[in-house]
């Protein structure tokens, strides 16, 4: 079975142009492959982003000609978050299954250094989605809802002046996960010349911080000439209304003000229609196919390798499935045992500290005791002293008595003698 490889170079040598002598019917290959892409439907995802009231909902209502359900956001979110909402759409025969994703509380925190984040996880979070559903044993991609972000549409202010911070730094985060088109967003509230200049000034901004947004293939035949000339168009400056107004004998999406009616349909107006026509008419399904082909394989790659997949070892052999089980098998358990030992360590560590703790409070009590036994061994022996003097003044109070005592009955026997001596004197 084992083929050389100049064998294989011979075997494609020799494949043969034939000329078929009747009609066969694999000419039919193609209009079977749109029947069943149309029996299945199509999915197509947008992300929105910019800030509070900037006209994203208006302008996919306008985009869609369509009202999609509408949440105005409140300029206090403490911050930004994600708001996906999925809507099944019919044109002619073909179903759409559109999500929206709008970034709320955009622009609105005092310190927006983390306002890219939420965005960037949300993308992460679909191609994480996808990839599990794809390394699933029972897959079921045919029915899978792909929520992968096909197309993110960025909300310029129309200021005239240059991209804030916030914008580089948002676009420049984004650009290598998702197809990106910046959009200079209320085109109408900024004169013609002014736009004319806001446009090569923010065009010169994303190239000098390297800001790769998405750029309409020129590599099809069929659209090589409208999407190079749209390219030179982008940033492409909208306006977006949910008014109709009647201009001539038509009524048609506008915005009127008291000096003049700014038709959004209208090419000389705004880049509206260049908008529709790039995004849904010519380059949707390159935008689908740019975000499996392109962001999703980078995303899939990286996360692959992190998890120690390779294509080929270190002997240009190719990689086994059952290697890198075992690999990280080994890698988990060595890592597992690692831990359990730091655990272990941890915990002697631990009681080794705590017996010393209980050791040192034995000690201090003990020398506690042995002050206190101390303490009253003084007090006893000061006690005795004490006992000791008063028994022997006692013992000298009673000889005084006794002294004293023996006195008085010496004067007392004396005086009675004396008395008597009288007594007989008197009687002679
Ligand atoms: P949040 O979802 O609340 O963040 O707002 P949003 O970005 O969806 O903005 P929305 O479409 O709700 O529009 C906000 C306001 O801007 C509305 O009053 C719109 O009529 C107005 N607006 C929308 N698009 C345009 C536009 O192109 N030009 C002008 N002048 N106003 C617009
Ligand atoms: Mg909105």
């Amino acid at each position: 079975a084992a083929v050389s490889d100049t064998e294989r170079v011979s075997v494609t040598e020799e494949k043969r142009t034939l000329t078929l002598c009747g009609h066969v019917g694999f000419d039919s290959l193609p209009d079977q492959l749109v029947s069943k892409s149309v029996s299945q439907g199509f999915c197509f995802n947008i992300l929105c982003v910019g800030e509070t009231g900037i006209g994203k909902s208006t302008l996919m209502n306008t985009l869609f000609n369509t009202t999609f359900e509408n949440e105005e956001a409140s300029h206090h979110q403490n911050t930004v978050y994600l708001r996906p909402r999925t809507y099944n759409l019919q044109e002619s025969n073909v179903d759409l299954k559109l999500t929206i994703v709008d970034t709320v509380g955009f622009g609105d925190q005092i310190n927006k250094e983390e306002s890219y984040k939420p965005i960037l996880d949300y993308i992460d979070n679909q191609f994480e989605n996808f990839l599990q559903e794809e390394l699933k044993i029972k897959r079921s991609l045919h029915n899978y809802h792909d929520t992968r972000i096909h197309i993110c549409l960025y909300f310029i202010s129309p200021t005239g002046h240059s991209l804030r911070s916030l914008d580089l730094v948002t676009m420049k985060k984004l650009d290598s996960k998702v197809n990106l088109i910046p959009l200079i967003a209320k085109a109408d509230t900024i004169s013609k010349c002014e736009l004319h200049k806001f446009k090569i000034k923010v065009m010169s901004e994303l190239v000098s911080n390297g800001v790769q947004i998405y750029q309409f293939p020129t590599d099809d035949e069929a659209v090589t000439e409208i999407n190079s000339t749209m390219n030179a168009h982008l940033p492409f400056a909208v306006v977006g209304s949910s008014e109709e107004v009647k201009v001539g004998n038509k009524m048609v999406r506008a915005r009127q003000f008291p000096w003049g009616v700014v038709q959004v349909e209208n090419e000389s107006h705004c880049d509206f229609v260049k908008l529709r026509e790039m995004l849904l008419r010519v380059n949707m399904e390159d935008l689908r196919e740019q975000t499996h082909a392109r962001h999703y394989e980078l995303y899939r790659r990286c996360k692959l390798e992190e998890m120690g997949f390779k294509d080929s070892n270190t002997d240009a052999q190719p990689f086994s499935l059952q290697d890198v089980y075992v690999a990280k098998r080994r890698e988990f358990v060595a890592e597992l045992q690692r831990s359990e030992e730091d655990m272990r360590q941890m915990f002697v560590n631990k009681v080794k500290e705590t017996e010393a703790e209980l050791k040192e409070r034995e000690r201090e009590l003990h020398e506690r005791f042995e002050q206190l036994k101390r303490l009253h061994q003084e007090e006893k022996r000061s006690l005795e002293q004490k006992r000791r003097e008063l028994e022997e003044e006692m013992n000298s109070f009673s000889r005084r008595k006794v002294a004293a005592e023996a006195l008085q009955a010496c004067t007392l026997q004396s005086s009675i003698t004396h008395t008597i001596k009288k007594e007989k004197d008197k009687r002679k």
